[in-house]
């Protein structure tokens, strides 16, 4: 997008300025951006217990990114340098075409314990009699959903063997549309499972979404075409897939870096970041732990990366009503639902797995990492006007060397 051409070089006020013309933001919500600490202590008592004051994230903008031929702008809320610069130049390297990326319907699955039911086996088939009248039942708690489209969808139920015995474990399928869903499903489970309790006895114990939000998928693909990015970058990054995909130690680190990009639109869209990390950890270890990403070449010989993760977030409700940059960052991306978000935030996971393997496989991530830290580690030695950080982190770049001893040497010199 022209607008953002060169964004990384403006200053705060300029980029804002860019912002407010591109997602047509008002005075006050540019006021909100502008104040770092824009969350009240009143807005934080609501939101949590024993509130003391907020911390904060920087919030910044992903540029280059066109998803299913839509441009946007992602914002991304962390403190790791270079996770932004990152992305975006993996989103730029995609160009023309971008991301293709798809997702399910906003499927959410939620789980009742049974325990103690003396007969199993004739239980479940009871409650299996009985799916149209508990289905009839719980949707009663999902009623505000309906009108949109979504509410309860199914229920089915199964026997699990643990180690304290057999237990009845019932799920619920709802369709939670925009929200994350969270509130609706733990409401449904709690008010239902007394009715289930009637129809089998035993003892109802745990009711509770899960994380692991199979039918709530979302995917996306890119191609990096080799007269782009190089066949050593191309075999470089297969490489590394490939020390993922045998080796479950580097596969831990192969999935942060998709989650560095997606936890950031996570926390910057006011969503739980927590939630989604469960969910991408447990779909990624349901064969045997595996990379969230894969990557092949295409019949043409271009680099083609593939992602695929549950992702439940919403648009709406929750934290993202309270938090006023969340709903900002929501307009800033202007995504249209939460399926919509979902698809961005997995292209973000592609687009920052892309950026990490093509620097680890070639320069390494030092270089890069530490020429955009050099800032930090200008103002921890103490350079406080803007000339001073600029001067410091230039050396530092320029010389390589990223300690704290030598920026203090610089700026003393430089003040000489
Ligand atoms: C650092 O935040 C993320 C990386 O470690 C990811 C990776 O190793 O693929 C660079």
């Amino acid at each position: 997008m022209d607008v953002f051409s060169g964004y990384y070089k403006k200053s705060v006020d300029e980029r804002i300025k860019l912002l407010k013309e591109f997602a047509g933001l008002t005075s006050d919500e540019v006021s909100v951006l502008e104040k770092t600490g824009s969350l009240s202590p009143d807005i934080a008592d609501r939101m949590i217990e024993n509130v003391v004051g907020s911390v904060h994230l920087p919030l910044g903008i992903c540029t280059n990114f066109k998803i299913n031929g839509k441009e946007y702008a992602v914002p991304m809320a962390v403190e790791e340098p270079s996770i932004i610069a990152a992305a975006s130049n993996a989103a730029k390297l995609s160009l023309p075409e971008g991301f293709t990326a798809d997702a399910d319907e906003p499927i959410m699955m939620g789980q009742v314990q049974i325990t103690n039911v003396k007969n199993p086996e004739t239980a479940l088939s009871v409650l299996r009699k009985h799916k149209k009248e508990i289905l009839d039942y719980s949707k009663e708690f999902a009623k505000g959903m309906e009108k949109y489209g979504g509410g309860v969808k199914d229920f089915e139920a199964r026997i699990l063997e643990t180690i304290r015995g057999k237990m009845i474990i019932c799920e619920f399928y709802i369709d939670v549309r925009d929200a994350m869903g969270a509130n609706t499903i733990n409401t449904v489970l709690e008010k239902t499972a007394p009715f289930i309790k009637e129809i089998i006895g035993g003892t109802t114990r745990l009711r509770i979404l899960t994380n692991l939000a199979v039918k709530r998928k979302a995917v996306a693909k890119a191609v990096w075409k080799k007269d782009k990015i190089g066949e050593e970058a191309i075999e470089g990054i297969l490489d590394g897939y490939a020390f993922a995909d045998a080796d479950i130690y580097r596969c831990a680190t192969h999935n942060k870096g998709i989650m560095n990009g997606i936890d950031a639109v996570a926390l910057a869209t006011g969503n739980d970041w927590r939630a989604v990390e469960a969910g991408a950890h447990a779909y990624a270890a349901m064969n045997g732990y595996s990379p969230l990403t894969k990557y092949s070449l295409n019949k043409n010989g271009d680099l083609e990366g593939l992602i695929e993760l549950p992702l439940s977030v919403g648009t709406v409700g929750g934290a993202i009503n309270t938090l006023p940059t969340a709903k900002i960052a929501l307009k800033i991306l202007k995504v249209k639902t939460a399926r919509e978000l979902s698809m961005v935030m997995a292209c973000a996971g592609l687009a920052n797995s892309f950026a990490a393997l093509k620097a680890l496989s070639t320069e390494g991530i030092q270089k890069g990492h530490m020429r955009l830290h050099a800032r930090n580690i200008a103002v921890i030695a103490g350079a406080k006007k803007p000339e001073e950080i600029d001067f410091v982190s230039k050396k530092l770049a320029e010389e390589s060397n990223y300690s704290v001893d030598f920026a203090k040497k610089i700026l003393k010199e430089m003040k000489k």
